[in-house]
């Protein structure tokens, strides 16, 4: 990154909305009480005190651009959180990726045991969709119908757990060529990233319809991007710096864009994501500054 006081505002906003999401997220999840405290403990545990609150970001930046309320947007990142929570859960679980670390700290299956860490998952995920028809998320309820809708595209079977799936089905097939690893990671991770993008545009009302294409497809090439730059980081990354195994895909023979483009090849295709995106942001005026210093820290990211 070649402005610095653009890098070092971007690292404020990350840090601000990172903060107010981690507290907006302490008051909408359960406490626990002596009767239920498993479950609940389990879900705290799976959201809270970690993570680069990345989806939370862009969707508080893009709600910028389009002109949506704040509060509105801090109140839907912390849903998109709760699904992102929820979706890495399931994600380390013995029968899915079966890891033992994350955000630097036992997964929730360790922690706690496997039952819970299912259940804990499938209760962030439901609490995530009670709070899409809350009046805090926007006081227009055909908006928060065409949030929680298209939430659902991103995140159910067309969307993310479709991307799961196929990611599951891949592992130690050779033939896995770059068109499935492309389709894998538009699916598992660049269709929340995208919706997190579109949604400040959503919770805009008439006023984001214009802006919402644009920040979708931006999503998307971002989301592709992010995805890439997390299957190099799995080789040449840091555990401690990103607070999880690595080496892990090859372990499980995954279908990644190392595997199918090797680390220079993908380092290559996420720059050229990440340089598309850069210039779209160019055409939709003057409020992206703080979005295209999140695109650039999330192609130089170490963790
Ligand atoms: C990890 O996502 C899972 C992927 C989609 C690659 P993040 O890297 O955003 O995880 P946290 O939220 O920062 O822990
Ligand atoms: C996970 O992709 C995508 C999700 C939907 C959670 P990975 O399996 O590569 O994510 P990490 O590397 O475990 O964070
Ligand atoms: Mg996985
Ligand atoms: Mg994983
Ligand atoms: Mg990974």
């Amino acid at each position: 990154m070649t402005d610095s006081s653009l890098k070092s505002g971007t690292e404020d906003f990350l840090r601000d909305t990172a903060a107010a999401v981690e507290q907006e997220l302490a008051t909408i999840l359960p406490q626990s009480t002596e009767r239920d405290s498993r479950l609940f403990d389990a879900m705290r545990y799976g959201v809270l005190g970690g993570g680069k609150r990345l989806r939370a970001s862009l969707l508080r930046s893009c709600a910028h651009v389009a002109g949506a309320d704040d509060r509105n947007a801090v109140f839907a990142a912390a849903i998109v959180e709760l699904v992102h929570g929820y979706s890495l859960v399931h994600d380390d679980l013995p029968a899915m990726d079966d890891d033992m670390l994350r955000r630097g700290k036992p997964t929730c299956h360790i922690a706690f045991d496997e039952a819970t860490a299912i259940l804990a998952g499938d209760a962030l995920l439901t609490l995530a969709f009670e709070l899409s028809a809350d009046s805090r998320l926007n006081g227009d309820p055909g908006i928060r119908c065409e949030f929680s809708s298209a939430l659902a595209a991103a995140a159910g079977g067309d969307g993310m757990v479709g991307g799961q799936m196929v990611d599951l089905r891949s592992e130690n097939r050779p033939e896995s060529d770059l068109e499935l690893v492309k389709l894998i990671s538009m699916k598992k991770t660049a269709a929340l990233i995208a919706f997190s993008c579109e949604a400040g545009a959503i919770l805009a009302g008439q006023a984001g319809q214009e802006k919402r294409r644009s920040l979708r497809e931006f999503g998307f090439e971002i989301g592709l991007g992010f995805q890439i730059v997390d299957d190099l980081l799995d080789v040449c990354g840091d555990e401690k710096k990103l607070g999880k195994a690595v080496g892990m895909d090859a372990k499980r023979g995954k279908a990644t864009f190392v595997t199918s483009l090797g680390v220079e090849g993908a380092r290559r295709e996420a720059d050229s994501l990440f340089t598309c995106a850069l210039a779209r942001l160019e055409g939709m005026g003057k409020r992206t500054r703080t979005l295209r210093g999140i695109t650039e820290i999330l192609r130089d990211r170490q963790s």
